[in-house]
């Protein structure tokens, strides 16, 4: 038996380092037992340990010149941070399968690879947790003022995610301290410490009033569900949150605020808007009718007789999403759930997209989300409303709302969800698969992305290719993410 000692719960380096070093050297899976050194040090130089237990060295086998594809490197690198003690064996058995079978990784009913896949995405749930929970708290010392954030992570994704907190508040410090390690960004470089016990994290300020404050005027009580809302946050981190507290006083407040907002709301969009909304042409330029807000967007949107889709749907779909969200996304139509619920991607492909977007590390919440047509297309199949495509008209049409979202919302990256999408923010056919993958210039300034819509991967047959579109289709959300920032 081989023993590889690692030095700390994350050592990749170590890991490849040593499973390069066993492979070479023949030794099976079965004979390597994988540990983690017990000072956990993440501070020790990253080479592992390897020591002989029993039995003979073993010879060298025919993997001493074998390389792996970039796509398990990847992947076994954020598996590597989840919690399981399965992690380093199972990665060193998928890589030595990985010589007499190169294309293993397609094959996603594999038990090998699907584990390997969900620990990728339970440690990419995890950081994007992380992304949207970590609240910090103002602190002071000797420098000044440093914010502090405690923070508990289902896996060991801390190290990994630092950089978006760097990124995100680059002229603060701060210190993130969670049990595994704690973090720590003086405006220049970040650092890594040991991990932290919760007294060191400050408690009590003025930050949390301001939480406390923003989330409430973020709640809306008409969107009230409580299951939702625990599936999003989680009650394990609710007692990291100032305004965890105020959710019991907002359920029970809800209603009385929902009958508010209604009383409150303006019923009728201006006269201007209905005017753009009742005209029948096509190109119409931006005469004066243009809307101004996107609040004029979504009144005009549901009076919208630019074409005949209205006739047939429940009501008029807008987008949703931050004013000034620097990612926009473009749908193509609203489908049956979410013409009853009135917001967009909350049906079967919206799940897709939503897994999608946690396994990409993008905030939804960060996004603005829109449909290149704003009434739902279908035909009546008994009680069934079966999905029908918009007929480049129809797009045309519905330009108007989507080129005046484009307009007041001036998003830098613009995703397109699959080829209605790219006809109606180009203008143009546009072939997906070739195009996809890459960042493509729009006459506005917003640099565009074409990937795949979220339904096509509920549609696609063979599992493989299945798992690989959705892959693609992840990657691309990475990007388009990361030319937004
Ligand atoms: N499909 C879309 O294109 N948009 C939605 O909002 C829902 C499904």
């Amino acid at each position: 038996m081989q023993v590889v000692r690692l030095a700390h719960e994350t050592d990749f380096d170590g890991w490849r380092q040593a499973a390069r070093d066993l492979r070479a050297r023949g030794v099976a899976p079965e004979a390597a037992l994988w540990t983690v050194d017990g000072d956990n040090s993440l501070f020790r130089p990253a080479d592992a340990d390897l020591e002989e237990v029993a039995g003979s060295p073993p010879k060298p086998g025919p993997g001493a010149t074998f390389s792996v594809p970039k796509a398990f490197v990847d992947l076994a690198g954020r598996a590597i941070l989840h919690r399981s003690d399965e992690r380093f064996a199972l990665l060193y058995r998928l890589l030595w399968r990985l010589q007499d079978q190169p294309h293993l990784l397609r094959i996603a009913s594999d038990p090998d690879v699907a584990r390997a896949h969900d620990f990728a995405s339970a440690v990419g749930r995890a950081a994007h947790k992380m992304k949207a929970f970590v609240r910090f708290r103002c602190a002071f010392d000797d420098q000044g003022e440093a914010y502090v954030a405690w923070f508990e992570p289902a896996h060991r994704v801390v190290a990994a995610t630092a950089p978006f907190f760097a990124r995100r508040y680059a002229n603060q410090r701060f210190s993130i301290l969670t049990p595994d390690l704690c973090v720590h960004w003086d405006r220049c470089d970040l650092t890594v410490t040991p991990g932290a016990d919760p007294a060191d994290a400050p408690r009590e300020d003025a930050l949390e009033d301001f939480w406390r404050t923003y989330y409430a005027s973020i709640f809306n009580p008409a969107r009230l569900k409580p299951k939702a809302m625990q599936r999003e946050m989680p009650k394990m981190y609710w007692r990291n949150l100032p305004e965890a507290g105020l959710i019991p006083q907002l359920i029970a407040g809800a209603e009385a605020r929902t009958t508010d907002m209604v009383r409150q709301a303006p019923s009728q969009p201006s006269r201007r808007v209905v005017k753009a909304a009742l005209r029948n042409s096509r190109d119409a330029p931006y005469d004066g009718m243009a809307p101004t807000s996107l609040e004029e967007i979504a009144a005009g949107v549901d009076h919208c007789r630019r074409c005949d889709l209205w006739r047939d749907s429940t009501q008029g779909v807008t987008g949703e999403g931050p004013p000034r969200a620097r990612l926009m996304f473009v749908g193509e139509q609203p489908g049956d759930q979410e013409d009853l619920a009135g917001r967009p991607f909350v049906g079967p492909a919206g799940q897709v997209f939503d897994r999608a977007l946690e396994d990409a590390g993008v905030l939804r919440a960060e996004t603005y989300v829109t449909n290149a047509v704003k009434h739902f297309k279908h035909e009546l199949r008994g009680k069934r409303r079966i999905h029908q495509t918009p007929n480049p008209g129809e797009v045309a049409a519905c330009r108007w709302w989507l080129d005046g979202e484009r307009r007041l919302v001036r998003p830098r990256v613009i995703v397109m969800l699959g080829a209605t999408a790219a006809l109606a923010v180009t203008g143009k056919a546009t072939p997906i698969a070739k195009t996809r993958g890459q960042a493509l210039q729009l006459p506005d300034q917003a640099q565009g992305v074409v990937t795949y819509h979220p339904s096509y991967l509920l549609r696609v047959p063979d599992e493989a290719a299945k798992a690989a579109a959705y892959a693609m289709f992840v990657e691309d959300l990475r990007l388009a993410w990361k030319l937004a920032a």
